[in-house]
C-alpha cells in the first residue's frame, strides 16, 4: 500500500466532528514500515491532535524514532500543509531533506522538504552551551 492509500484510508476513521475537516497522515519509518494518524478532535478544542501527530505517535510506540517520508492528505481545495506545531513535531524524527507530501482527496499534490517547511527549527543544538 502506498503512502497515499494509507493515509487516504486512514483519514476515513478522523473524528472531525467540529471542524468537519478529516485529515489523514502516513509516515514512513527507517525500517521500511508505514504508520498512519489521523485528526481526532475534542469538545474541549485545544485538546485535539492531528493526524500528524497521531502517526509519529504510531511510529514511536512501535519502536521507531526516524522517519524517511511522510504523506498528508485532507478534502481541502488546496493541499494541506502541517501546522506549526507538527512541523516541529516532524523535525524531531527527520532529517531536514526528508520530503512531506500534501495531496488533497481531489488528487493535487505538493511537496517540501522538513527544512523547508521549518527554516530557523528549534533543536538540540541550541541547548548545548
Ligand atoms: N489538522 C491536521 O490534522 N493536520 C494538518 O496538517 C492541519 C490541520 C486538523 C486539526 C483539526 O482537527 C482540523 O484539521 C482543523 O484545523
Amino acid at each position: 500500500m502506498s503512502l497515499r492509500e494509507a493515509a487516504a484510508a486512514v483519514r476515513e476513521n478522523a473524528h472531525a466532528p467540529y471542524s468537519n475537516f478529516k485529515v489523514g497522515a502516513a509516515v514512513r519509518a527507517a525500517s521500511g514500515a508505514v504508520y498512519v494518524g489521523c485528526n481526532v478532535e475534542n469538545v474541549a478544542y485545544p485538546e485535539g491532535t492531528c493526524a500528524e501527530a497521531g502517526a509519529i505517535a504510531a511510529m514511536v510506540a512501535a519502536g521507531e524514532t526516524r522517519l524517511t517520508e511522510a504523506y498528508v492528505i485532507a478534502g481541502s481545495p488546496m493541499p494541506v500543509t502541517p501546522c506549526g506545531g507538527c512541523r516541529q513535531k516532524l523535525a524531531e524524527f527527520a532529517d531536514a531533506g526528508v520530503r512531506v507530501t500534501m495531496a488533497t482527496t481531489g488528487g493535487v499534490e505538493q511537496a517540501a522538504t522538513v527544512g523547508e517547511l521549518l527554516p530557523g527549527v528549534f533543536n538540540v543544538a541550541h541547548m548545548n552551551s
